[in-house]
């Protein structure tokens, strides 16, 4: 099998070109021709190398399937040794991305050059791993404690430019990078540069309470998870020992994390993501259709935060609203959506207006007459879905993509107010649409293949992560949502007071306990949809008799000042006695018998609630898969990502 690694002579300059589709991984055989070009090029008539790589970008990290496996020699960080070791002055050419294990590679060489448009960085630790080839000890020699804790902890990606100022790039290269790399190859020999060895430069100065300080900020952020705080003492044995030491601290502390059940969780997670946007069934090869302009109906929670999705990936919206106040108020909201960010320091005030400048809004449904998609997001009432569904049939073009964003409602039963069901999905946001990463992607009976397509590739553009959903009520989520709570329901009747519900589920992992969200929520919502109901769709009165004694009391959530809880000015919850009266009361009545309940109760009675009912949503082919459930919850509910979601956590169980 021929190598994926290349060496040639060009004029005095030896070069290395990667080229391992589809990211150039250091997959063992990249490895292994990494070790064999360099070894080469120390014998013949080479005065510099340059390592380069072919495709997309630079060695986008270590090879993440040979993870968990026997590790095969040449191991990275002993290869990273030999390079940095030549003889021969070593440049790195960057393009694209220099992840981990890339950018290590990168770190190994003498210098480093890269195009502006290049990214570099330490994704290791959403991995719940850290750099293990060199990148703890390397970086804050060339960088400070610092900026190497700053760009290591986050696993956030900085620009060349950035990572120039911070000294961990030496030049910047504008136009052909392989030619422009070999000339300044040749420059620096010319010049009698140094051969530079990262190793052998010496951390700078920096404040000697600045580990201990770092430390507890990041404890207070990443509760309980290893990598970080793993980092932190990898950076600090960079500062204090020699590099050789160094690197065996940074071996033990990452084998640590590699053993880790959070490692292995997030690890599920990376390929989890990436499988849920292939769709069982349909040909890679699908046409699409084209995207260039969005309608959306309803400028409320959902509609503005949708309508800012499409506008940061430059797309032009036009939402239409009922009157010209609801219209302005809709608007005005994403307004101060993006005053936020840019106050924020999240976006620029020039990238916000841009933004700002592409939603326009209308209360006239013509205006939707020539736009190629439509997401409607109006009250959550089927009646006017529908009705909505027949003038979209009426106004928009042949062609046009018809999407609902309803959480509960039959999205055949939407399409068959329509002449053209094929054409229409549903595209289920979470809130707020802007920042939550999860669209559930809802295939109609009929939708059309290239719609679904159309809308999975669109998620990517709009940067979301798609997870395809059969038609049930609820979809993955919110349906696996529905035991959730009344198992929480349930705990509180037999026992357990809400702020223990919520202190074991948030001690596990999960972003918020489940009381808190049903405040945040709004207890109202549920209590108006139960009163349609008859006693026998209620169900067992166990599961809700709680939260309609709040209602009934003027306890709506947070935006009344009390649910579940009692809420300050600033919205900071206290445990409140008048509820746990009412808990008391409504057991009595039911006849549930009080008893202690531990936390691992909670915890395994709550996350078998969800479990078993992703079970029957894989059984009825509602869900593709089981990891495709796990991505629902760790994107769209605040599942802790170090546990791979909760098909996974069950599956380890
Ligand atoms: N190892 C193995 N496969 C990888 C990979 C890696 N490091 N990175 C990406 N891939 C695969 C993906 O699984 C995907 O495969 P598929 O087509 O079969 O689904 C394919 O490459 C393309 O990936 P994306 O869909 O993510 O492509 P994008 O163009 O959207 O993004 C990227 C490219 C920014 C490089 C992104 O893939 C990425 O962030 N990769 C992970 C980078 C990373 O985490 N590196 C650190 C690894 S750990 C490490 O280096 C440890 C070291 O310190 C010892
Ligand atoms: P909302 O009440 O905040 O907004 C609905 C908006 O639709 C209002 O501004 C209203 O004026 C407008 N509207 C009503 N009839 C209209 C019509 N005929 N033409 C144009 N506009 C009209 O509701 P929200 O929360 O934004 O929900 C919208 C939809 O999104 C619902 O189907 C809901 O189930 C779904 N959803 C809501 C989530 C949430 O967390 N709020 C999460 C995911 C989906």
């Amino acid at each position: 099998m021929s190598s994926p690694v290349s060496y040639e002579l060009e004029g005095n300059i030896g070069v290395i070109s990667v080229d391992s589709p589809p990211v150039n991984a250091l997959s063992h055989a990249v490895r292994q021709g990494l070790l064999e070009a360099i070894t080469t090029a120390q014998s013949d008539a080479s005065e510099a190398i340059v390592i380069i790589c072919a495709g997309r970008t630079f060695i986008a990290g270590a090879d993440i399937t040979e993870f968990g496996k026997p590790m095969q020699s040449p191991w990275l960080p002993e290869l990273l040794d030999t390079i940095e070791a030549s003889s021969k002055l070593v440049v790195a050419a960057i393009h694209g991305t220099a992840l981990g294990g890339g950018f290590e590679t990168a770190l190994a060489a003498h210098y480093r050059c890269a195009l502006p448009s290049a990214k570099v960085g330490f994704p290791e630790v959403k991995l719940g791993l850290l750099p293990g080839a060199g990148g703890t000890q390397r970086t804050p020699r060339l960088a400070g404690v610092q900026a190497a804790l700053d760009l290591i902890t986050s696993g956030a990606p900085i620009s060349a430019g950035l990572a120039e100022k911070a000294g961990l790039i030496d030049k910047m290269i504008d136009g052909d990078l392989r030619e422009a790399a070999i000339g300044w190859a040749g420059e620096l020999i010319a010049d009698g540069a140094p051969i530079r060895r990262s190793s052998e430069q010496v951390v700078p100065e920096h404040e000697a309470t600045l580990f201990d300080e770092y430390r507890a900020g990041l404890a207070r952020r990443t509760r309980g998870q290893i990598a970080p705080a793993n980092i932190v003492s990898a950076v600090e044995a960079a500062a204090t020992l020699p590099f050789e030491e160094g690197m065996a601290v940074e071996r033990k502390l990452f084998m640590e994390c590699m053993d880790s059940s959070q490692s292995a969780g997030m690890r599920h997670i990376f390929f989890a993501e990436r499988q849920a946007s292939k769709i069982d069934g349909l040909a890679k090869e699908t046409p699409k259709r084209a995207v260039a302009s969005v309608g959306i109906i309803g400028g409320g929670t959902m509609g503005g935060g949708i309508a800012m999705s499409f506008a940061n990936a430059g797309i032009p919206v036009t939402m239409i609203e009922i009157s010209d106040e609801a219209l302005q108020r809709g608007l005005s909201i994403i307004e101060r959506n993006y005053a936020g960010s840019v106050k924020r320091g999240k976006l620029s005030e020039e990238k916000a207006a841009a933004c700002r400048a592409l939603i326009s809004g209308s209360v006239d449904y013509a205006a939707l007459a020539d736009v190629d998609l439509v997401v409607e997001a109006v009250f959550e009432d089927p009646d006017l879905k529908k009705k909505i569904f027949g003038w979209l049939d009426t106004v928009c073009k042949p062609g046009a993509i018809l999407a609902t964003n309803t959480s509960y409602q039959d999205v055949d039963e939407i399409a068959a107010a329509t002449s053209r069901p094929e054409d229409v999905i549903g595209m289920h946001f979470f809130s707020p649409a802007h920042i939550m990463k999860l669209l559930e992607v809802v295939r109609g009976e009929k939708t059309a293949d290239d719609v679904l397509a159309t809308v999975m590739a669109l998620a990517k553009k709009i940067r979301k992560v798609a997870v395809v959903s059969g038609v049930c009520y609820g979809f993955i989520g919110n349906r696996m949502l529905r035991p959730y709570a009344k198992t929480a329901q349930l705990l509180l009747l037999e026992g357990a007071s809400p702020q223990q519900v919520d202190s074991a589920m948030e001690a596990w992992g999960m972003a918020m306990g489940p009381m808190r969200v049903f405040d945040l929520a709004g207890l109202d919502i549920g209590y108006t949809a139960r009163k349609a109901l008859s006693d026998e769709q209620k169900g067992d009165p166990k599961s809700y008799r709680v939260p309609d004694l709040l209602v009934e009391a003027g306890r709506l959530g947070q935006k009344s000042g009390a649910g579940f809880y009692a809420y300050d000015d600033n919205r900071r919850p206290s445990p409140d006695p008048a509820v746990d009266e009412m808990i008391a009361t409504a057991a009595a009545d039911l006849g549930v018998e009080r008893r202690e309940v531990s936390d691992e109760e909670i915890v395994e009675r709550l996350i078998s609630s969800l479990v078993d009912e992703g079970h029957k949503i894989l059984d009825e082919g509602i869900a593709q898969r089981s990891s495709d459930i796990d991505i629902v919850y760790i994107y769209g509910y605040g599942f802790p990502a170090s546990r791979g979601g909760p098909m996974f956590y069950a599956d380890q169980q």
